[in-house]
């Protein structure tokens, strides 16, 4: 086992360090449901997942999975846009795992998109508990994909230095551009 690891699993380990039995988190991006699985083991039983993708296939997988793991009572899957949030998301919450891009498998034409993906994190900083914490995993190899980075980085940058942390980790000597990890830490 290797000590540098890749920035979903580095995503992982701040989210493990983070949240509490108990509490709520959110998975922004469902996809094939890896990350909402992950989440929903972290909180037990009495916390709960709030799981958003906007597209179908991706939830019936994320469905599937929890079934199979008998996880699915501590998830809502939320067929809709994550920018939308706090439409479905009340209280205070730990954690959010934004994993950008398209849903591998699926359709590469359907990926997230910069506007979208800047109003969902800025929603989700205002959710966000004391000591919380936002993961992004962030794809600059495919079409619109940098566009959406550059735009991340420009509004994290900007955030009052005295409410949050912004931490970019990013693995400078692999080819075909892999993802970075951006980890925003809620300070007060
Ligand atoms: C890289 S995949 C996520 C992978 C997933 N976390 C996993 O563990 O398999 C990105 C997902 O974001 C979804 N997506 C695109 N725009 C979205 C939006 N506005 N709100 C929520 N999900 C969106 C796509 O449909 C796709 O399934």
């Amino acid at each position: 086992m290797t000590i540098v690891v890749k920035s979903l699993q580095m995503a992982k380990r701040y989210i493990s360090a983070c949240v509490s039995e108990g509490e709520q988190v959110v998975d922004a991006t469902c996809g094939n449901g890896r990350d909402t699985l992950f989440l929903a083991e972290l909180v037990g039983e009495k916390g709960k997942v709030f799981s958003f993708d906007i597209q179908a296939e991706a939830l019936s997988k994320t469905r599937r999975l929890l079934e199979a793991n008998n996880l699915l009572s501590r998830v809502h899957l939320i067929q809709s846009g994550h920018e939308h949030i706090q439409d479905y998301v009340h209280g205070k919450i730990a954690a959010v795992m934004f994993n950008l891009g398209y849903l591998p498998g699926g359709d590469h034409k359907i990926v997230t998109r910069p506007d979208t993906t800047v109003a969902a994190l800025s929603k989700s900083l205002q959710l966000l508990r004391t000591g919380g914490i936002v993961t992004i995993v962030v794809y600059s190899g495919h079409k619109g994909g940098r566009e959406e980075k550059d735009t991340l980085l420009n509004y994290c940058s900007r955030l009052n230095q005295d409410q949050f942390t912004v931490l970019h980790y990013t693995i400078i000597n692999q080819i075909n551009e892999p993802p970075s990890l951006l980890v925003l830490e809620r300070l007060l």
